[in-house]
């Protein structure tokens, strides 16, 4: 048995190579006095019209990545940017465009100040990566950095030094279009995530020329959107926004992150733009955050339709007391903040507040010594789709796939998966497998359409005796980021067909999901099943040929119960990215183990939405008769997967428990785990905690510590955690976090419902 070590299996150590190459240690990008002088010297020198300018943001004049007002035309804007009022653009991209609005910025504005170019660089630029929830099912913060590091790398070679990422929204409701965007149900997996998504975007240079400003977004509860209808009425407890949705934020700004989206939403009746508690008290004030805030697209004009503010001016006036530093396409500052100044209505000082944040993140990228360090059009040219990309855009692919199912298919114990790599005759049927779109998920602006590998092609490297069926279409018509998803609920002629096939194999391969685009803003849905026909086409192959693989690609959990039943094998693969065929082939032909664990709890029925593992327990939670307990009469109170859960193609046991509690602020535990199959893979060990009574009731369990490591068939490892206050203690309703003795129950296991359990008293 060996100690706790990293190690890592012979087949990743060029991406561990690559990821060492641009992986940096934690960054210290701190307010430094020369920075500061600099700021403080150019601030006296700049008009209140100037300054004003510096807080206003203005979408590219070409794309836009939401609804586009009526005003803001493009010359409208330029000449906005010729007079200086303009202080960042986004959704410009490439170093031609970029240097053609940072000349205007830098040579004809009077002051010179250069331009911000933000991007929503979500999950990789050109090489795309998994779509973050998918990322997060790795639960490899190394691997997670690695693909920021490399968006950064992209995005600042074609211009871009600002992205609008991660957003570290703690996402419950599988409705919710975006929780493909972030890292599921958990705030400590979210916060790790979120802080490596940080590192990675901003590196521990943040003037170098390939790194660039992350966003934490969005400031705050968009996640808890009422019913998982995007843009919904918010209305959480106390304890909730303090133990749940916090958290991943507080971890962003002690982690530097240079800015803070804050939200379409209302928090206790009062929309995030113009909540003062949010962005002034809590973010600025108790957290000491000194980047700045950005609001969302129009987030401060919606406040009229909130029903929060009259009309435009009143948006301004709120927008700047509150703290929302960087008005985005609402056009209320730009129009109205002047004004609001000179007739004494919002003081001279919360403007030179917002416009110091604006100018210190411009000094810390070093736009001030050479704003066109992003414009150099040979490294954008040299770094796009470089092949270490596009290596370790496969790597995290590989990472991010889970599986869900491999049950054996004979008496004699055989398991579907993973397939040999003889010549069966396999069946491919599904739209998605022939789709190179798709795969490349929601958040993708950047990306080049159908340059993803298709499951298909990843397949056809394995296998020359492939029969490929589409079964149905999944879509109709196009597909694009600002058009609604048509599905095919109808057509069902080609089943016919894909029967056929299916019957003449020995092996059936489905690919079986969401498109890319039925996830993502805007995206919700009420529905958590196969959508379309697939669910029907499903049945149909699994009369003929019950030997079915299920490749699952989708950008949100899905209530797949049918399937769990009776499909043998079931490979969640999300919306893997570039690399996607590739990375899905070496997993079904097992080239490559999977360890995926998933981030966030799969419901059996869309019913059971909010579905997640740390919740309170309620003075009912067994059956205490037959009806008067929290129940459903239709369905069982338990997920189809739980949060945590993914399996391997060997196994781990879980052994030899220890808890030394001497220390009650430094509480080890230790575990032995066990590869007891006949393959080497990676497990992720996972340490959750119950505090048995509170001052304020906790969750039936918390994720508290994880451990990813890689084991040979028969090699054991000890892992140890550690739980200090920050593990034991919680936020009380005044948001103080506090810390108390009592009993807790510490649970270590390879999922959040199974593993072995200990106590210790915490005096
Ligand atoms: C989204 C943000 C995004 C912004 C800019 C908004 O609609 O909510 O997450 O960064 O648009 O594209």
């Amino acid at each position: 048995m060996r100690q706790f070590i990293f190690k890592r299996p012979a087949y990743i150590v060029t991406f561990i190579v690559f990821l060492f190459h641009f992986s940096l240690p934690a960054q210290t990008i701190k307010t430094n006095e020369a920075i500061e002088a600099r700021v403080n010297d150019l601030l006296r020198k700049m008009t209140l019209e100037e300054k004003v300018g510096q807080m206003n943001q203005y979408n590219g004049f070409w794309e836009v990545t939401g609804p586009a007002p009526k005003e803001g035309t493009a010359k409208q804007k330029y000449d906005h940017l010729r007079k200086g009022m303009v202080g960042a653009v986004l959704n410009v991209k490439g170093t031609e465009n970029v240097r053609r609005l940072q000349e205007i910025a830098v040579k004809e504005t009077r002051l010179g100040i250069p331009l911000l170019f933000g991007y929503d660089v979500i999950h990789g630029q050109k090489t795309m990566f998994p779509i973050p929830l998918g990322e997060a099912a790795s639960w490899d913060l190394g691997a997670i950095e690695g693909s920021a590091r490399i968006a950064a790398i992209e995005a600042s070679a074609m211009g871009i030094n600002w992205t609008f990422a991660p957003m570290v929204d703690i996402t419950r409701d599988a409705r919710w279009g975006r929780v493909m965007e972030g890292a599921g149900e958990d705030p400590y997996l979210g916060s790790k995530i979120g802080v490596a998504r940080i590192k990675g975007f901003q590196g521990n240079d943040l003037s170098a020329n390939n790194t660039i400003a992350a966003t934490a977004k969005h400031f705050a509860g968009y996640g808890f959107a009422e019913a998982g209808r995007d843009y919904n009425t918010v209305d959480v407890g106390t304890s909730t926004l303090y133990n749940i949705i916090l958290p991943p934020f507080k971890a962003a700004v002690d982690n530097n992150v240079q800015t803070v989206m804050n939200s379409f939403n209302v928090l206790n009746g009062i929309p995030a733009t113009g909540n003062k508690f949010l962005q002034r008290d809590v973010l600025k004030g108790d957290w000491k955050f000194n980047g700045f805030i950005v609001s969302d697209w129009g987030s401060g004009i919606e406040m009229i339709d909130h029903g929060f503010a009259n009309d435009l001016k009143e948006v301004a006036e709120l927008s700047a007391r509150a703290g929302s530093d960087m008005d985005m396409e609402s056009y209320a500052y730009v129009t109205h903040l002047k004004e609001l100044v000179e007739s004494g209505k919002v003081d001279m000082s919360l403007i030179d507040d917002a416009v110091k944040r604006i100018l210190r993140v411009k000094f810390q990228l070093g736009l001030f010594d050479d704003p066109y360090r992003y414009c150099d059009a040979v490294r954008e040219k040299e770094l796009i789709y470089h092949p270490d990309h596009l290596a370790a855009a496969l790597e995290m692919a590989k990472r991010s796939i889970v599986l869900l199912k491999n049950s054996n298919t004979t008496s004699q114990g055989s398991q579907l998966l993973p397939l040999k790599k003889d010549q069966q005759k396999i069946a491919v049927i599904g739209a998605l497998a022939d789709d190179k779109n798709s795969a490349l998920g929601s958040w993708r602006i950047g990306s080049d359409d159908n340059s993803a590998v298709s499951v298909l092609e990843g397949i056809k490297k394995y296998s020359a005796n492939i029969k490929y069926a589409k079964g149905a279409d999944l879509v109709i018509g196009k597909t694009d980021f600002i058009n609604e998803v048509k599905i095919n609920e109808t057509d069902k002629s080609e089943f016919k067909a894909a029967v056929q096939v299916a019957r003449n194999s020995d092996v059936v391969i489905m690919v079986l999901g969401e498109h890319g685009f039925q996830t993502g803003e805007g995206r919700s849905r009420t529905k958590l099943d196969l959508p379309g026909v697939q669910q029907q086409l499903l049945e149909e192959v699994y009369k003929v040929n019950k030997k079915i693989i299920l490749v699952l690609m989708n950008g949100r959990p899905l209530a797949i119960t049918w399937a769990d039943k009776y499909i043998p094998a079931i490979v969640e693969a999300w919306q893997p990215g570039s690399q996607c065929g590739n990375a899905i082939a070496q997993v079904l032909f097992g080239d490559y183990n999977p360890a995926g664990k998933l981030p966030m709890t799969f419901p059996r029925s869309v019913g059971q939405v909010p579905l997640y593992y740390n919740h309170y327990n309620t003075g009912r939670p067994g059956p205490k008769s037959e009806v008067f307990w929290s129940h459903y009469s239709d369905e069982s109170n338990k997920p189809l997967y739980p949060f945590g859960y993914g399996l391997s193609y060997t196994n781990f046991t879980y052994s030899n428990l220890i808890i030394n509690d001497a220390d009650p602020s430094n509480i080890k535990v230790r575990v032995t785990v066990t590869n007891i199959g006949k393959r080497a893979g990676e497990e992720v060990a996972q340490l959750y905690i119950t505090d048995k009574m509170a001052s304020i009731v906790r969750p039936v369990k918390e994720l508290k510590g994880f451990k990813k490591f890689f084991l040979q068939p028969g090699e054991a490892i000890e892992v140890e955690f550690i739980l200090r206050d920050t593990e034991l203690g919680f936020f009380d309703n005044n948001g103080k976090f506090v810390t108390e003795p009592g009993e807790f129950v510490v649970m270590v296991g390879t999922n959040s419902q199974e593993g072995i359990s200990g106590m210790f008293a915490r005096k």
